[in-house]
């Protein structure tokens, strides 16, 4: 079987992805280095079985999804699953349908109507660009009156992904959220992130530690997880009195402070994943 690895950096993630590729019989895997590869008629896309997308740009792989996939090769993740998960509006929209429980959130496209939604939703409450990760440009809105300047500011200053308000009531978490993995249909590892900030991604500093996957945490995520498109995720979570709340679905899923923690093998369980999804072949665009 070929596995064609989309890169750009190799980063400690992508090295143990490749140690478990080597290591695993019956694999071959291509590099892809996105930034060297052109597209167009005449640029034959290399023959494979199967593709994992490394990329560390969502906007980048998600036209090499498109790619490969208009080649007839099957995807990790689908151009669906990445185009949803890449933006938390659609992704909301997503679990939304699904009737999967998540914060309150409203989706604004004018300033005026911003910060009526943002009173709507109470403070505080919390001003995301659309498209980020890594906690970055988050805003936690404690009154009206920040709430004008930080949309004033988005407009003004922002590009034009500052545009798109996606605002969500603040949730009360503990210190701590919870990522949880799924790869396909089973939820194969959870930790805990705590922080004294409210912000608790482990790249902002949050404390990892093992989570347990209790049914709950197992039912909720493989919900989500189904109304994004499936795949190889990882997923925000909050633990509220009300129950979990999926914050938000990241179709790059970044492991390797997880692993430790857990005892669970991550990469180990993505490349297994990968061989039955290209064993099974012919399910393109799923
Ligand atoms: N509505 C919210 N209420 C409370 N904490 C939040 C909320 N949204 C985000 N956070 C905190 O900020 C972190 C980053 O937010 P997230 O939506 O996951 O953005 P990113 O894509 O940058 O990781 C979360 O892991 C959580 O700790
Ligand atoms: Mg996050």
């Amino acid at each position: 079987m070929r596995i064609g690895f989309l890169y750009e950096v190799i980063r400690r993630d992508e090295r143990l992805l490749l140690d478990e590729l080597a290591g695993f019989p019956g694999i071959e895997t291509e590099m892809i280095c996105e930034r060297e590869m052109v597209y167009g008629p005449g640029r034959e896309l290399p023959a494979l079985d199967l593709l994992l997308d490394r990329s560390l740009s969502a906007w980048k792989s998600l036209y090499w999804l498109n790619f490969f996939q208009g080649a007839g090769v099957l995807t990790v993740n689908s151009p669906h699953t990445a185009a949803v998960c890449m933006d938390k509006a659609l992704t909301s929209a997503a679990l939304e349908r699904a009737g999967v429980p998540q914060p309150r959130f409203r989706v604004a496209f004018s300033g005026e109507k911003a910060l009526e939604a943002l009173e709507e939703l109470g403070y505080p409450c919390v001003v995301k660009p659309n498209i980020g990760s890594w906690g970055r440009l988050l805003a936690k809105v404690n009154d009206r009156d920040s709430a004008e300047a930080l949309v004033e500011h988005k407009l003004t200053l922002g590009s034009f992904h500052h545009s798109v308000f996606y605002l969500q009531e603040y949730v009360e978490k503990g210190g701590a959220d919870i990522r949880a993995f799924v790869v396909g249909d089973r939820c194969i590892a959870a930790i805990e992130r705590s922080s004294s900030h409210w912000i608790t991604n482990t790249a902002r500093g949050g404390k990892a530690s093992k989570y347990p996957v209790d049914s709950e945490l197992e039912e909720v995520s493989l919900r989500a997880a189904r109304a994004v498109g499936g795949g190889v995720l990882a997923l925000d979570l909050f633990r509220t009195e009300k129950g979990l709340l999926v914050n938000e679905v990241n179709h790059a899923m970044e492991f390797k402070n997880s692993i430790e923690p857990t005892g669970v093998n991550i990469p180990g369980e993505v490349v297994r994943y990968l061989h039955q999804r290209g064993a099974e072949g012919g399910d393109h665009g799923r």
